[in-house]
């Protein structure tokens, strides 16, 4: 088992308020000490003086589209392109081919990820039958595969009378359920945010009281219910108020939130770049300013990178014809360190976001760096200026509002178990 020294970081441990410079050794996999001045003992040295040492992240909303769909991505690439970006674990989304509505999916998901991934992987499974909408999965059963919490991610449960059922059982299982919420009647065909710049392009609106509608409802479900509801990506300023006045009632409801609703308006769209259409879409100035705040207050509770990668053949269509959706494992770091920039966040409060927030959500004993605590960590630099090239990154897909772009803050080292899995200049060194 290898042991490291990182050397002269800034560590920062949210759930115990650390916030201190200080040396981290690891050994057997887990952290050692944390101290000034720490003896190497004949451990490598990674030397971290300018960065940040924190948990590793964990997104809560990754797609990895294995099985069935290897061509965008596969649990592989994926699992790299994680690694790239400082997280340590993923909790990926069922709307693989097949669907992960069945444990032989979740199973062969787990098995592949043991073998193929440097982070650790989590899978989501399926609410429903084929993400229908209409057939319950068994939800035991499921869970007992491995499965962390159950979403029909991508499509959106209409049938209000299913959606209590599925809040229901999930309190049997004691699993949260994550949805997408997009009332379809409301969406229809559209594709960008419904408003000025819908009418400036040309192309169908996409509401926001679409993802309002739906949230109202789910918070009536779960509240009747006693279910955990975790809302996805949540884009709109409606959204945030409901789950914040829901949350002051005392509801079990959290939410997460993208890096690309955090910092891009519907402006975005203006150059019909398909890799900025997404569902959600990318919404008003107002609703990005909602979602900053309902992030620095609390009520949204973890970024979330909705990594949704899709082919270029796929991507390189008219906007209208193109998949929703866009790559931000590798990016994710950068473009929320924006909120550091701004002062709306100090770096303790940011990686309270990324990695303790989103681990409690889902119950994974991870997103702490303490003395006798696992080392998935993370090593970056909040200053390090780079040129995002998704062709020169680990995902299998170009999808990113941010490629050729100047970026600062990036990951420089990521460990697993106490593995170094990615170095900045090394790569991904494993499995
Ligand atoms: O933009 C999106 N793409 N949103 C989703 O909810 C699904 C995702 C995908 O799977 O491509």
């Amino acid at each position: 088992m290898s042991r490291i020294l990182i050397r002269g970081g800034r560590v920062l441990d949210p759930a115990a308020e650390r916030d201190e410079l200080a040396d981290v050794r690891i050994e057997g996999g887990h952290v050692a000490a944390v101290g000034a001045q720490l003896d190497a003992q004949g451990a490598e040295v990674l030397d971290a003086s300018g960065c940040w040492v924190t948990p590793g992240f964990v997104d809560l909303h990754t797609h990895l589209r294995e099985p069935g769909q290897e061509y965008k991505e596969d649990i592989a690439s994926g699992g790299r392109a994680a690694a790239a970006g400082g997280f340590t674990s993923v909790v990926c989304m069922a709307n693989t081919q097949p669907v992960n509505d069945d444990p032989s999916v979740t199973d062969y998901i787990l098995d592949r990820a043991r073998q193929d991934s440097p982070v650790h992987v989590h899978p989501v499974a399926a609410a429903t039958r084929r993400l229908e909408g209409g057939v319950m999965t068994e939800m035991s059963a499921l869970v007992e595969a491995g499965a962390v919490a159950f979403s029909d991610d991508g499509h959106t449960i209409m049938d209000s009378g299913v959606m209590r059922r599925v809040f229901e059982y999930s309190r049997l299982v004691a699993r949260p359920v994550i949805v997408h919420a997009e009332d379809r009647t409301l969406v229809r065909d559209g594709v960008v945010n419904e408003g000025p710049v819908s009418t400036r392009l040309g192309l169908p609106g996409n509401p926001a009281v679409a993802e309002a509608v739906h949230v109202a409802r789910d918070l009536m479900l779960a509240e009747v219910t006693g279910a955990h509801l975790h809302v996805a990506h949540v884009s709109t300023a409606e959204a945030v108020d409901l789950i914040r006045r829901a949350r002051n009632r005392g509801l079990h409801v959290t939410a997460e939130v993208t890096p690309h609703h955090l910092t891009l308006t519907d402006e975005a769209t203006l150059g019909y770049d398909p890799n900025t259409k997404v569902a959600p879409p990318l919404r008003s100035a107002e609703d990005v300013r909602a979602c900053r705040e309902g992030l620095v207050d609390g009520t949204l509770d973890a970024i979330a990178t909705d990594h949704a990668p899709h082919a270029v053949h796929e991507k390189e269509v008219e906007f209208t014809a193109a998949p929703p959706g866009l790559i931000g494992l590798e990016t994710a770091f950068a473009v929320v360190m924006d909120l550091v920039r701004s002062g709306e966040l100090t770096p303790l409060q940011l990686v309270a976001r990324l990695a303790t927030n989103p681990a409690s959500v889902i119950g994974l004993g991870a997103g702490r760096l303490e003395e006798g605590g696992v080392a998935d960590l993370a090593v970056v630099d909040p200053e390090r200026s780079w040129t995002y090239d998704p062709a020169k990154g680990f995902s299998k897909s170009r999808n990113s509002p941010w490629a050729g772009r100047r970026l600062a803050g990036r990951p420089v080292g990521t460990l697993v178990g106490g593995r170094l899995v990615y170095h900045v200049d090394r790569g991904v060194l494993v499995p």
